[in-house]
Protein backbone atom coordinates (compact mmCIF):
# COMPACT_ATOMS: atom_id res chain seq x y z
CA UNK A 1 0.00 0.00 0.00
CA UNK A 2 0.90 3.76 -0.81
CA UNK A 3 2.18 5.79 2.30
CA UNK A 4 -0.56 7.34 3.83
CA UNK A 5 -1.41 10.86 4.23
CA UNK A 6 -4.46 12.26 6.55
CA UNK A 7 -6.91 13.88 4.83
CA UNK A 8 -6.39 17.81 5.78
CA UNK A 9 -10.18 18.30 6.63
CA UNK A 10 -10.71 15.40 8.71
CA UNK A 11 -11.57 17.38 11.86
CA UNK A 12 -14.47 19.35 9.23
CA UNK A 13 -16.55 16.19 8.36
CA UNK A 14 -17.33 14.90 11.85
CA UNK A 15 -19.06 16.60 15.00
CA UNK A 16 -17.74 15.82 18.30
CA UNK A 17 -19.05 15.85 21.98
CA UNK A 18 -17.52 16.02 25.38
CA UNK A 19 -17.77 12.99 27.66
CA UNK A 20 -19.18 13.78 30.43
CA UNK A 21 -17.73 16.37 32.53
CA UNK A 22 -14.61 15.52 31.46
CA UNK A 23 -11.47 16.88 28.92
CA UNK A 24 -12.51 13.69 26.86
CA UNK A 25 -14.03 14.55 23.57
CA UNK A 26 -14.81 12.48 21.12
CA UNK A 27 -16.17 11.89 17.58
CA UNK A 28 -19.98 11.37 17.39
CA UNK A 29 -19.12 8.13 15.48
CA UNK A 30 -16.81 6.06 16.49
CA UNK A 31 -14.81 3.11 15.59
CA UNK A 32 -14.85 -0.76 17.06
CA UNK A 33 -12.56 -3.08 15.96
CA UNK A 34 -14.30 -6.16 17.91
CA UNK A 35 -15.21 -8.14 14.18
CA UNK A 36 -13.10 -7.56 10.89
CA UNK A 37 -9.64 -6.76 12.74
CA UNK A 38 -8.90 -10.08 13.49
CA UNK A 39 -6.05 -12.52 11.64
CA UNK A 40 -8.63 -14.18 9.81
CA UNK A 41 -9.64 -10.62 8.64
CA UNK A 42 -8.17 -9.41 5.62
CA UNK A 43 -5.47 -7.12 6.79
CA UNK A 44 -5.72 -4.66 3.57
CA UNK A 45 -9.16 -4.40 4.11
CA UNK A 46 -8.45 -3.36 8.08
CA UNK A 47 -5.84 -1.22 7.31
CA UNK A 48 -8.36 0.91 4.34
CA UNK A 49 -10.95 1.18 7.13
CA UNK A 50 -8.47 2.41 9.51
CA UNK A 51 -6.95 5.24 7.14
CA UNK A 52 -10.58 6.30 6.21
CA UNK A 53 -11.87 6.18 9.59
CA UNK A 54 -9.61 8.74 10.33
CA UNK A 55 -9.65 10.71 7.49
CA UNK A 56 -13.42 11.13 7.96
CA UNK A 57 -12.72 12.62 11.65
CA UNK A 58 -13.38 9.50 13.42
CA UNK A 59 -10.38 9.35 15.93
CA UNK A 60 -11.44 7.31 18.16
CA UNK A 61 -10.74 3.55 18.16
CA UNK A 62 -12.24 0.95 20.99
CA UNK A 63 -10.35 -2.58 21.15
CA UNK A 64 -10.20 -4.86 24.09
CA UNK A 65 -7.40 -7.37 24.79
CA UNK A 66 -9.73 -10.68 23.37
CA UNK A 67 -10.71 -8.88 19.76
CA UNK A 68 -9.88 -11.14 17.12
CA UNK A 69 -10.23 -14.12 16.10
CA UNK A 70 -7.87 -15.54 17.35
CA UNK A 71 -8.12 -13.38 20.52
CA UNK A 72 -5.17 -10.48 20.64
CA UNK A 73 -5.12 -10.44 17.14
CA UNK A 74 -7.20 -7.25 16.49
CA UNK A 75 -4.97 -5.32 18.66
CA UNK A 76 -2.00 -6.69 17.18
CA UNK A 77 -2.92 -6.15 13.76
CA UNK A 78 -3.85 -2.22 14.93
CA UNK A 79 -0.41 -2.07 16.58
CA UNK A 80 1.24 -2.61 13.16
CA UNK A 81 -0.88 -0.71 11.31
CA UNK A 82 -0.84 2.39 13.97
CA UNK A 83 3.04 2.11 13.41
CA UNK A 84 2.66 2.05 9.95
CA UNK A 85 0.01 4.99 8.99
CA UNK A 86 -0.83 6.80 12.01
CA UNK A 87 1.78 6.93 14.75
CA UNK A 88 2.90 10.76 14.12
CA UNK A 89 -1.34 11.20 14.57
CA UNK A 90 -0.87 9.59 18.08
CA UNK A 91 -1.72 12.44 20.05
CA UNK A 92 -5.14 13.16 18.15
CA UNK A 93 -5.79 9.32 18.67
CA UNK A 94 -8.37 8.02 21.26
CA UNK A 95 -7.39 4.66 22.16
CA UNK A 96 -9.01 2.21 24.10
CA UNK A 97 -8.98 -0.78 25.62
CA UNK A 98 -10.11 -3.34 27.95
CA UNK A 99 -9.83 -6.21 29.72
CA UNK A 100 -12.54 -8.71 31.58
CA UNK A 101 -13.84 -11.37 29.55
CA UNK A 102 -11.59 -14.77 28.97
CA UNK A 103 -8.14 -14.08 27.46
CA UNK A 104 -5.52 -16.60 28.92
CA UNK A 105 -5.47 -19.77 30.66
CA UNK A 106 -5.99 -20.14 34.34
CA UNK A 107 -7.77 -18.10 36.81
CA UNK A 108 -6.22 -14.76 35.84
CA UNK A 109 -7.08 -14.76 32.27
CA UNK A 110 -10.20 -12.75 32.65
CA UNK A 111 -12.78 -11.35 35.63
CA UNK A 112 -11.55 -7.99 37.29
CA UNK A 113 -8.37 -9.17 40.05
CA UNK A 114 -5.59 -6.55 40.34
CA UNK A 115 -3.12 -9.07 39.03
CA UNK A 116 -5.60 -10.25 36.38
CA UNK A 117 -6.41 -6.64 34.84
CA UNK A 118 -2.68 -5.13 35.18
CA UNK A 119 -1.07 -8.11 33.62
CA UNK A 120 -3.78 -7.63 30.52
CA UNK A 121 -3.42 -3.98 30.17
CA UNK A 122 0.46 -4.57 29.68
CA UNK A 123 -0.04 -7.04 27.00
CA UNK A 124 -2.35 -4.67 25.13
CA UNK A 125 0.24 -2.04 25.52
CA UNK A 126 2.41 -4.65 23.82
CA UNK A 127 0.82 -5.84 21.21
CA UNK A 128 -0.44 -2.06 19.98
CA UNK A 129 3.03 -1.29 20.02
CA UNK A 130 1.74 1.83 21.94
CA UNK A 131 3.35 3.33 25.09
CA UNK A 132 -0.46 4.10 26.82
CA UNK A 133 -4.04 4.27 26.27
CA UNK A 134 -6.42 6.98 26.43
CA UNK A 135 -8.72 4.83 27.98
CA UNK A 136 -8.65 1.20 30.03
CA UNK A 137 -11.88 -0.33 30.44
CA UNK A 138 -13.28 -3.09 33.10
CA UNK A 139 -14.79 -5.01 30.24
CA UNK A 140 -17.62 -6.50 32.55
CA UNK A 141 -18.19 -6.38 36.48
CA UNK A 142 -16.94 -9.29 38.57
CA UNK A 143 -19.46 -10.87 40.42
CA UNK A 144 -16.32 -12.92 42.77
CA UNK A 145 -13.70 -9.85 43.31
CA UNK A 146 -14.58 -6.56 45.39
CA UNK A 147 -15.35 -3.59 43.82
CA UNK A 148 -13.07 -1.87 45.35
CA UNK A 149 -10.39 -4.05 44.40
CA UNK A 150 -10.98 -4.08 40.50
CA UNK A 151 -11.31 -0.41 40.83
CA UNK A 152 -8.01 0.04 42.42
CA UNK A 153 -6.84 -1.90 39.93
CA UNK A 154 -7.83 0.49 37.39
CA UNK A 155 -6.58 3.60 39.47
CA UNK A 156 -2.87 2.16 39.73
CA UNK A 157 -3.01 1.64 35.84
CA UNK A 158 -3.62 5.22 35.25
CA UNK A 159 -1.25 6.51 38.42
CA UNK A 160 1.49 4.32 36.70
CA UNK A 161 1.14 5.92 33.14
CA UNK A 162 -0.36 2.95 31.11
CA UNK A 163 -3.51 4.83 30.43
CA UNK A 164 -5.12 8.02 30.96
CA UNK A 165 -8.52 7.54 31.81
CA UNK A 166 -10.45 4.72 32.88
CA UNK A 167 -14.25 3.60 32.30
CA UNK A 168 -16.45 0.46 32.41
CA UNK A 169 -18.40 -1.62 30.56
CA UNK A 170 -21.59 -3.60 30.67
CA UNK A 171 -21.96 -2.86 34.46
CA UNK A 172 -25.76 -2.43 35.75
CA UNK A 173 -26.74 1.25 36.30
CA UNK A 174 -26.65 0.38 40.53
CA UNK A 175 -23.32 -1.40 40.02
CA UNK A 176 -21.85 1.67 37.66
CA UNK A 177 -22.92 4.08 40.34
CA UNK A 178 -20.77 2.33 43.33
CA UNK A 179 -17.69 1.93 40.88
CA UNK A 180 -17.98 5.54 39.94
CA UNK A 181 -18.46 6.41 44.00
CA UNK A 182 -15.06 4.50 44.55
CA UNK A 183 -13.41 6.13 41.89
CA UNK A 184 -14.39 9.33 42.61
CA UNK A 185 -13.17 9.31 46.06
CA UNK A 186 -9.57 8.01 44.95
CA UNK A 187 -10.05 10.75 42.31
CA UNK A 188 -9.67 8.40 39.32
CA UNK A 189 -9.87 10.15 35.56
CA UNK A 190 -13.33 7.85 35.31
CA UNK A 191 -14.83 9.40 31.91
CA UNK A 192 -17.03 7.07 30.06
CA UNK A 193 -19.52 3.86 30.29
CA UNK A 194 -19.68 1.78 27.67
CA UNK A 195 -22.95 -0.30 27.01
CA UNK A 196 -25.18 -1.80 24.53
CA UNK A 197 -27.85 0.91 23.16
CA UNK A 198 -29.71 0.77 20.21
CA UNK A 199 -33.79 1.34 18.93
CA UNK A 200 -34.17 -2.69 19.77
CA UNK A 201 -32.08 -2.22 22.78
CA UNK A 202 -33.06 0.28 25.24
CA UNK A 203 -32.37 -1.64 28.65
CA UNK A 204 -29.66 1.54 29.18
CA UNK A 205 -32.54 4.39 29.02
CA UNK A 206 -35.26 1.60 30.80
CA UNK A 207 -32.56 1.40 33.71
CA UNK A 208 -32.35 4.69 34.39
CA UNK A 209 -28.38 4.68 32.66
CA UNK A 210 -28.17 7.49 31.22
CA UNK A 211 -29.66 9.89 33.80
CA UNK A 212 -27.16 8.11 36.31
CA UNK A 213 -24.29 8.98 34.23
CA UNK A 214 -25.40 12.84 33.99
CA UNK A 215 -25.61 13.18 37.39
CA UNK A 216 -22.15 11.55 37.62
CA UNK A 217 -20.72 14.11 35.21
CA UNK A 218 -19.52 10.64 33.11
CA UNK A 219 -19.68 10.28 29.07
CA UNK A 220 -21.80 7.44 27.53
CA UNK A 221 -20.59 5.38 24.30
CA UNK A 222 -23.09 2.97 23.02
CA UNK A 223 -21.83 -0.03 21.36
CA UNK A 224 -23.76 -2.56 18.65
CA UNK A 225 -25.61 0.81 17.98
CA UNK A 226 -26.59 -0.71 14.90
CA UNK A 227 -27.72 -4.29 16.75
CA UNK A 228 -24.74 -6.06 15.20
CA UNK A 229 -26.46 -5.21 11.01
CA UNK A 230 -29.81 -5.82 11.91
CA UNK A 231 -30.49 -2.28 11.80
CA UNK A 232 -29.03 -1.30 8.09
CA UNK A 233 -29.91 -2.67 4.83
CA UNK A 234 -27.76 -5.81 5.40
CA UNK A 235 -30.45 -7.86 5.83
CA UNK A 236 -33.45 -6.97 4.25
CA UNK A 237 -33.71 -9.30 1.10
CA UNK A 238 -32.24 -12.59 3.41
CA UNK A 239 -28.80 -13.62 4.80
CA UNK A 240 -25.66 -12.89 3.15
CA UNK A 241 -23.06 -15.12 2.30
CA UNK A 242 -20.49 -12.34 4.17
CA UNK A 243 -22.46 -11.11 6.90
CA UNK A 244 -22.27 -11.91 10.76
CA UNK A 245 -25.40 -13.84 10.85
CA UNK A 246 -23.98 -15.89 8.10
CA UNK A 247 -21.21 -16.69 10.59
CA UNK A 248 -23.48 -17.53 13.04
CA UNK A 249 -21.84 -17.38 15.89
CA UNK A 250 -22.45 -13.74 17.57
CA UNK A 251 -25.27 -13.06 15.54
CA UNK A 252 -27.41 -16.18 15.38
CA UNK A 253 -28.91 -16.72 11.35
CA UNK A 254 -32.22 -17.83 13.61
CA UNK A 255 -32.73 -14.51 14.81
CA UNK A 256 -33.23 -12.89 11.38
CA UNK A 257 -36.78 -13.87 10.62
CA UNK A 258 -39.40 -12.97 8.93
CA UNK A 259 -41.10 -11.06 11.39
CA UNK A 260 -37.82 -9.19 11.62
CA UNK A 261 -37.39 -8.19 8.26
CA UNK A 262 -40.55 -6.85 7.79
CA UNK A 263 -40.01 -4.42 10.52
CA UNK A 264 -36.19 -3.66 8.86
CA UNK A 265 -38.50 -3.03 5.66
CA UNK A 266 -41.03 -0.68 7.88
CA UNK A 267 -37.74 1.36 9.35
CA UNK A 268 -35.65 1.56 6.19
CA UNK A 269 -39.16 3.03 4.69
CA UNK A 270 -39.22 5.87 7.94
CA UNK A 271 -34.99 6.11 7.10
CA UNK A 272 -35.83 6.82 3.30
CA UNK A 273 -38.25 9.32 3.60
CA UNK A 274 -36.05 10.99 6.46
CA UNK A 275 -32.88 11.13 3.38
CA UNK A 276 -31.36 8.72 5.09
CA UNK A 277 -30.08 5.47 5.18
CA UNK A 278 -31.56 2.87 7.77
CA UNK A 279 -27.97 2.34 9.18
CA UNK A 280 -27.89 6.27 9.37
CA UNK A 281 -31.29 6.71 10.77
CA UNK A 282 -30.52 4.31 13.70
CA UNK A 283 -26.90 5.88 14.20
CA UNK A 284 -28.94 9.48 14.01
CA UNK A 285 -31.62 7.84 17.04
CA UNK A 286 -28.89 7.08 19.21
CA UNK A 287 -26.91 10.46 19.03
CA UNK A 288 -30.32 12.20 19.39
CA UNK A 289 -30.91 10.62 23.07
CA UNK A 290 -30.05 12.33 26.15
CA UNK A 291 -26.74 11.55 27.41
CA UNK A 292 -25.44 9.38 24.59
CA UNK A 293 -21.20 11.00 23.70
CA UNK A 294 -20.73 8.54 20.83
CA UNK A 295 -22.07 5.74 18.98
CA UNK A 296 -19.29 2.61 18.64
CA UNK A 297 -19.90 1.28 15.54
CA UNK A 298 -18.52 -1.98 13.24
CA UNK A 299 -18.00 -1.90 9.65
CA UNK A 300 -16.76 -4.84 7.50
CA UNK A 301 -15.50 -2.69 4.52
CA UNK A 302 -14.61 1.06 3.73
CA UNK A 303 -17.97 1.61 2.69
CA UNK A 304 -20.16 0.75 5.34
CA UNK A 305 -17.65 2.95 7.42
CA UNK A 306 -18.33 5.94 4.96
CA UNK A 307 -22.02 5.64 5.31
CA UNK A 308 -22.00 5.55 8.91
CA UNK A 309 -20.04 8.58 9.29
CA UNK A 310 -22.77 10.57 7.56
CA UNK A 311 -25.40 9.34 10.56
CA UNK A 312 -24.89 13.35 12.03
CA UNK A 313 -25.84 15.24 9.46
CA UNK A 314 -29.29 14.06 10.21
CA UNK A 315 -29.72 13.34 13.90
CA UNK A 316 -32.86 15.66 15.38
CA UNK A 317 -36.39 13.63 15.40
CA UNK A 318 -39.74 15.06 15.29
CA UNK A 319 -42.02 13.16 17.48
CA UNK A 320 -44.23 11.58 14.73
CA UNK A 321 -40.80 10.22 13.69
CA UNK A 322 -40.16 9.09 16.96
CA UNK A 323 -43.63 7.57 17.29
CA UNK A 324 -43.38 5.69 13.90
CA UNK A 325 -40.20 4.27 14.88
CA UNK A 326 -41.51 3.14 18.19
CA UNK A 327 -44.83 1.85 16.24
CA UNK A 328 -42.69 -0.97 14.13
CA UNK A 329 -40.61 -1.84 16.85
N1 LIG B 1 -18.12 -3.47 25.72
C1 LIG B 1 -18.60 -4.55 25.16
O1 LIG B 1 -18.90 -5.55 25.82
C2 LIG B 1 -18.82 -4.55 23.68
C3 LIG B 1 -19.64 -5.54 23.09
C4 LIG B 1 -19.85 -5.46 21.71
C5 LIG B 1 -19.25 -4.45 20.96
N2 LIG B 1 -18.43 -3.54 21.57
C6 LIG B 1 -17.76 -2.46 20.79
O2 LIG B 1 -18.68 -1.91 19.87
C7 LIG B 1 -18.15 -2.01 18.55
C8 LIG B 1 -19.26 -2.17 17.57
O3 LIG B 1 -20.00 -3.35 17.82
P1 LIG B 1 -20.74 -4.08 16.63
O4 LIG B 1 -19.74 -4.45 15.59
O5 LIG B 1 -21.63 -5.10 17.19
O6 LIG B 1 -21.59 -2.79 16.07
P2 LIG B 1 -22.71 -2.55 15.02
O7 LIG B 1 -22.34 -1.23 14.44
O8 LIG B 1 -24.04 -2.71 15.65
O9 LIG B 1 -22.58 -3.70 13.92
C9 LIG B 1 -21.54 -3.70 12.98
C10 LIG B 1 -21.93 -4.54 11.80
O10 LIG B 1 -23.06 -3.97 11.13
C11 LIG B 1 -22.92 -4.10 9.74
N3 LIG B 1 -22.85 -2.74 9.16
C12 LIG B 1 -22.19 -1.66 9.62
N4 LIG B 1 -22.40 -0.60 8.85
C13 LIG B 1 -23.22 -1.00 7.87
C14 LIG B 1 -23.80 -0.34 6.76
N5 LIG B 1 -23.57 0.95 6.53
N6 LIG B 1 -24.59 -1.06 5.95
C15 LIG B 1 -24.85 -2.37 6.17
N7 LIG B 1 -24.33 -3.05 7.22
C16 LIG B 1 -23.52 -2.35 8.06
C17 LIG B 1 -21.66 -4.89 9.49
O11 LIG B 1 -22.03 -6.25 9.45
P3 LIG B 1 -21.31 -7.32 8.50
O12 LIG B 1 -20.06 -7.67 9.21
O13 LIG B 1 -22.31 -8.43 8.43
O14 LIG B 1 -21.06 -6.64 7.19
C18 LIG B 1 -20.85 -4.60 10.73
O15 LIG B 1 -19.88 -5.58 11.01
C19 LIG B 1 -17.21 -3.20 18.64
O16 LIG B 1 -16.25 -3.22 17.59
C20 LIG B 1 -16.59 -2.98 19.98
O17 LIG B 1 -15.60 -1.99 19.90
C21 LIG B 1 -18.23 -3.57 22.91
Amino acid sequence: MENYSANPDRYERMPVRRCGRSGVILPQVSLGLWHNFGSVDSFENARKMLRLAFDLGIFHFDLANNYGPEPGSAEENFGTIFSADLKKHRDELLISTKAGFRMWEGPYGEWGSRKSLIASCDQSLKRMQLDYVDIFYHHRPDPETPLEESMLALDHIVRSGRALYVGISNYSTEDAAKAFAILRELKTPAVIYQGCFNMMNRKLEDTGMFEMLDSTGVGGICFSPLAQGILTSRYLNGIPVDSRAARNHFLKNEVITAELQQKIAALNEIARERSQTLAQMALAWILSRKGVTSVLCGASSPEQLAECAKSPLNSTFTAEEYQKIDAVL
